[in-house]
């Protein structure tokens, strides 16, 4: 493969993609930042600049497993201590898999203040796929606050708790519209309307023309509902892999995924048409995001006269968990998950309080990040550094309603992990219960880095060890990174843990876990090449640090 050398400078910028101007964070002047576009068993090589002055950083490629290289994960605390304002750090990791993937700020709660983009990697040169299209598109959705994101971070890990709120805003491309009358604002000079930075996304297509669409989600925290106004969209893959075509009129997607959709542009040219985002799974306090499906040579700032797509109803779970039992692998293109697996790890997902802080929990462990990154410990044999008690592998299964809002929502917080036998298949059966709010139980996208699993099957109230377990999909499961539970509901994954590192896993909505809603998996640390000396200087690393 070829080698492709990015030079990036990360920096807070005054910028106004909803029209309300804050402070963001661009690599080179732009969020989203710049697109890596490479092809298969290509070497990236991207020198981050810290410019933030007084803030670390980390970025995470989302999606992409790094094979050999698990010091460029850069999951903070897990792989990499931070980088320092003014530190420059080289991340070098190879793309071994066509596909839509993303990269994005993986250091608190920084992803939200605009600081991720997308990944594209195209087949070998002589390699087909398996469908055909003209142009090749694509498009991050978003939410977005108009708060700083130290402001939300501190309210989160305050006492009384203080709630994010809906976003103010969703954008598609880095671009949304903010009603600036709205009556909250009162008159301030920072939200300006007519500002043509703030003028919706434009997709122009050329009528008969078909267009891969790579729509990924990288909100803070909705779900999300994408819909072209008129147009129907064949799903073709599913975070690098090809999915079993099937044609929908609007897809669901959730924090972390990524999907390719084939659109033809094949409805009345003499007009353009809404693209449009909706909130799902949780009651919408957002307005429609929007872009413009431009047929070409309509003006590309033309409004569509219609109403917007307002998407499903935001609280049918039934249609959400039927599309995604509709993601199966693609004939032709199916690798098949061993039949057995070696261990079965059972994570409860519950909202908790620890001394009246309220967190996130996994089979009631809030998970804390150690000062030392993970992959240093264990390698470097730094045994002090974080608690070498395992996690529970269960909740109380007999005797927890999941249906109930339980009486003590106590938990315990930690940063312990689970060691995986090297080469053994792992089976995840997540289990989603109430919140601390009577009758409700939210959506939780659960991320998992240096893996793709196969995803067995999901279902509604409380799995059953016995009888689910049956009814698995092990014929056609499409693999993926990134997967739902849905409410009230369980996922069932399979992975094998044949990529020696340590791996982050957890919920990608940033409060969530940010809160406490994660878990960390090692395997085959010992196998682990020699670190660099870059990833080190935190906590007890700091005596490594030498060249
Ligand atoms: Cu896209 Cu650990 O996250
Ligand atoms: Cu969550």
């Amino acid at each position: 493969g070829r080698i492709r050398h990015y030079k990036w400078e990360v920096k807070y910028e005054f910028k106004s993609p909803d029209c309300y101007k804050k402070l963001v964070i661009a690599i080179n002047g732009r969020t989203p930042g710049p697109s890596i576009i490479a092809q298969e068993g290509d070497t990236i090589i991207v020198e981050l600049k810290n410019s933030l002055l007084t803030e670390n950083v980390a970025i995470h490629w989302h999606g992409i497993r790094q094979i050999g290289t698990p010091w460029s994960d850069g999951t903070e605390g897990v792989t990499q201590c931070p980088i320092l304002p003014g530190d420059t750090f080289t991340y070098k990791f190879v793309v071994d898999r066509p596909g839509t993937y993303l990269y994005h700020a993986h250091y608190g709660m920084q992803r939200e203040a605009g600081l991720y983009g997308s990944i594209r990697v195209s087949v070998k040169d002589g390699v087909s796929e398996p469908f055909t299209y003209d142009y090749d598109r694509s498009i991050i959705l978003n939410d977005w606050y108009h708060k700083n994101t130290y402001e939300q971070a501190t309210g989160l890990s305050s006492k009384p708790f203080v709630w994010v709120g809906e976003p103010q805003s969703l954008l598609i491309q880095g671009r949304g519209r903010f009603n600036c009358s709205s009556p909250i604002l009162g008159s301030t000079n920072v939200c300006n309307s007519t500002n043509p930075k703030c003028s919706p996304y434009v997709i122009t297509v050329v009528p008969g023309k078909t267009y891969r669409l790579r729509i990924s989600s990288l909100t803070s925290l909705s779900a999300l509902n994408f819909e072209i106004e008129g147009h129907n969209m064949t799903v073709v893959e599913a975070d690098g892999h090809y999915v079993e075509p099937f044609v929908i009129k609007n897809l669901n997607i959730y924090s972390g995924e990524t999907y390719s959709v084939l659109v033809k542009a094949d409805q009345d040219p003499s007009r353009n048409y809404w693209a449009a985002s909706n909130v799902i799974s949780r009651k919408p306090a957002t307005p429609t995001g929007l872009a413009i499906f431009n047929y070409y040579p309509n003006h590309p700032r033309r409004s569509p006269t219609s109403i917007p797509p307002t998407g499903p109803l935001w609280n049918d779970t039934s249609y959400r968990v039927a599309q995604s039992l509709s993601i199966k692998a693609r004939q032709g293109y199916i690798l098949p998950p061993p039949v057995k697996s070696d261990r079965v790890i059972t994570l409860l997902n519950t909202q908790n309080e620890i001394d009246g802080y309220r967190r996130w929990a996994v089979n009631n462990v809030s998970f804390n990040l150690p000062h030392t990154p993970y992959l240093i410990a264990l390698k470097e044999k730094l045994r002090h550094s974080f608690d070498q008690t395992p996690p529970p592998e269960n909740y109380d299964y007999k005797n927890y309603d999941i249906y109930k809002k339980q009486d003590n929502a106590n938990a315990t917080s930690s940063n312990s992990i689970y060691r995986l036998k090297f080469n053994s298949t792992v089976d995840i059966i997540l289990q989603n219960a109430n919140t601390m709010v009577v009758n409700n139980s939210e959506t939780h996208p659960w991320h998992l880095h240096g893996h793709d699993f196969w995803v067995l099957g999901y279902g509604m109230g409380k799995f059953d060890p016995i009888e689910d377990p049956k009814k698995y999909n092990l014929a056609n499961p499409i693999m993926k990174n990134t997967v739902p539970v849905h409410s009230y509901g369980w996922t069932a994954l399979r992975f094998i843990a044949d990529n020696p590192g340590v791996w982050a896993f957890h919920c990608h909505i940033e409060a969530h876990f940010y809160m406490g809603m994660g878990v960390v998996f090692e395997e085959g640390v010992e196998k682990v090449g020699r670190l660099p000396s870059s990833i080190m200087g935190c906590g007890e690393t700091k005596g490594f640090n030498r060249p």
